[in-house]
């Protein structure tokens, strides 16, 4: 039985294909498209889904939509009404979109021949299922929370088996998701793709400012919160903060401005409050739920910084944050939502998703054709350890390498198939990779580290220091704070992924790199340039390592360098 999960029209379109409740394929738009974040309906991701499968749409047996839109402009409408006259300028501009398409969703999925019935699931059920589902927990606790999704920014949800019930919620516009998004706009950042940048910052500031951002936002002891609407802009214009916002916290940052200190210590604010909140909400689950097991889903569980916290400030003991965690993974979720729940089919016993490689791959034959067109000098490997470490090997001596490999990452994180890596010390390597990048030097990399040595490098919980798709920080052990040099961010802390067998070739290479080194970590940091999505082909990989001073790439079975000679 084929499902296709959909999600589109808000931010990160993805679409995901499952037989028989496993995952065929499952990619974000922007990977074809080349916009980051798109949030177009993702004809290119369903077209790939179906060819990676090799079925035509008439054979999908049904469609599963991450949300209901007539719900959602049931919002917009209600919305607009109670801010007008304001709001007025801003519902003129979205009409035409609301009419023109968001709102005639399955005749779009019709026009692609998709026969059979379409499901639309709740925006926040399709996290919970996303989040819950592929967990290795048969009862947990579930924490969705986002931005805003039809009407709910956050649910509080018990999983059992293959039922998913709602215990709290909290509606529009009261929103985790969209307060932090606030002051990503204030501080100058791009709302729902720059929250990591801030999460960044806040390690070179203070929390002075809490308190003002707390005078504003009335947060309860069991975690709901109420947002003093006087302030923020997002109801009712285009802007996500107000006059009223800036006469309180001074004036925002332009993009092109410097960050000063200021500016540090408010991000270090909303992060601090961010957590508060978090915790609160997810003491009050586990109060409301009494197992050990949760399962995070949303945009605001992509808080790696809050999520390596939990094991400290609440008393969950185990933690499972599916990497899709944004609304790409949403798309997933509303199809395992159909396929477990409505159809009645159960979870399966090869239900727990421990790698994200749903994308697309490439074959010998295509790279080296790439590879020729370009007169790179190429070497083909035909033993993998031999690759394996050559490789190493480079990484050792401090080159920076591309590495394109396997199928290419579901989820906003590069996890060792789409990377560019480099060794993790000495800390002028930051300094290189993110010339390479062209990103904000106050910017931290991530590590990918053996899942057997992370007790070693890093403060983490007992048993449960699982990190697979780089969901969580954790602090980094001063006596190995050198060892890691280039990774270990402003506050000591490192957003890790914990790489094991399930990891292939990626494992193999960061093993032979511990063997080689003596370390069990390498910086792994997304294959892309500013501003653009990961690569998706061979000849987007080839060409930003033309464009950059990576020293080499490893992509299938070639090792490229740079040099115009033939090999
Ligand atoms: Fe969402």
């Amino acid at each position: 039985m084929y499902i296709l999960g959909i999600s589109a029209y808000y931010h990160d379109s993805a679409a995901c294909l499952l037989k028989d409740g496993q995952i065929v394929a499952a990619i974000e738009e922007e990977r074809f498209s080349r916009i980051k974040h798109d949030n177009a309906f993702p004809y290119q991701a369903i077209d790939f889904c179906l060819k990676k499968a090799g079925i035509s749409s008439v054979e999908v047996d049904f469609v599963s939509y991450y949300e209901k839109p007539l719900l959602k402009f049931e919002r917009i409408l209600e919305t607009f009404v109670d801010s007008y006259p304001s709001s007025l300028l801003p519902f003129l501009k979205g009409m035409p979109e609301w009419l023109d398409y968001k709102l005639k969703v399955e005749q779009t999925i019709r026009k692609l021949w998709f026969k059979k019935k379409i499901f639309f699931t709740p925006h926040h059920l399709s996290h919970a299922a996303a989040a819950f589902y592929p967990s290795p927990f048969t009862k947990a606790a579930i924490l969705t929370i986002d931005g805003v999704g039809e009407w709910q920014t956050t649910g509080l949800w018990k999983g059992n088996g293959k039922n998913i019930d709602l215990m709290k919620l909290t509606n529009f516009p009261d929103s985790l998701g969209l307060l932090y998004s606030t002051f990503t706009a204030y501080l100058g950042f791009k709302v729902n793709e720059d929250e990591y940048k801030l999460m960044g910052l806040a390690a070179y500031g203070k929390p002075i400012y809490k308190s003002k951002i707390q005078s504003i936002v009335d947060v309860r002891q069991d975690g709901s919160f109420k947002m003093d609407m006087d302030y923020f802009g997002f109801r009712e214009s285009f802007s996500m903060y107000n006059a009223r916002f800036i006469k309180l916290f001074g004036p925002s940052r332009e993009p092109r401005n410097k960050i000063i200190k200021r500016h540090a210590d408010i991000a270090a604010s909303i992060q601090a409050l961010t957590e508060d909140i978090y915790f609160k909400i997810l003491n009050h689950l586990y109060f409301l739920t009494k197992t050990d097991n949760l399962c995070l889903s949303g945009g605001v569980a992509l808080n790696a910084l809050a999520n390596g916290k939990i094991y400290k400030n609440t008393p969950f003991k185990n933690v499972y944050v599916l990497g899709a965690a944004g609304d790409s993974g949403a798309a997933f979720g509303s199809a395992l939502f159909t396929h477990v729940n409505i159809l009645g089919n159960g979870r399966g016993r090869k239900a727990t998703i421990k790698t994200l490689y749903f994308g697309s791959d490439y074959s010998d034959n295509q790279i080296s054709n790439c590879l020729r067109r370009h007169s790179l000098k190429y070497k083909k490997f035909t033993d993998d350890h031999e690759l394996i470490r050559q490789t190493a090997t480079l990484l050792a001596k401090g080159k920076i390498v591309g590495w394109f490999q396997d199928r290419c990452e579901y989820g906003p994180r590069a996890l060792g198939a789409r990377s560019i890596l480099s060794k993790p010390n000495p800390r002028r390597m930051k300094t290189k990779m993110n010339l390479i990048k062209l990103r904000e030097q106050f910017r931290p990399f991530a590590g990918s580290i053996l899942q057997d040595k992370v007790h070693q490098y890093f403060d983490v919980p007992e048993k449960n220091a699982w990190s697979p798709f780089m969901t969580f920080c954790f602090p980094v052990k001063k006596e190995k704070r050198r060892d890691l040099a280039a990774i270990v961010h402003a506050d000591s802390s490192c957003r890790i992924q914990t790489v094991s067998k399930d990891n292939g070739r990626y494992f193999a290479l960061v093993d032979e790199f511990y063997k080689q080194t003596g370390i069990p970590c390498v910086l792994n940091t997304s294959f892309n340039l500013k501003g653009e999505p990961i690569v998706e082909t061979p000849e987007q990989a080839i060409g930003d390592f033309m464009k950059t001073k990576m020293d080499c790439l490893i992509i299938g079975n070639f090792l490229v360098s740079k040099s115009s000679d033939k090999g």
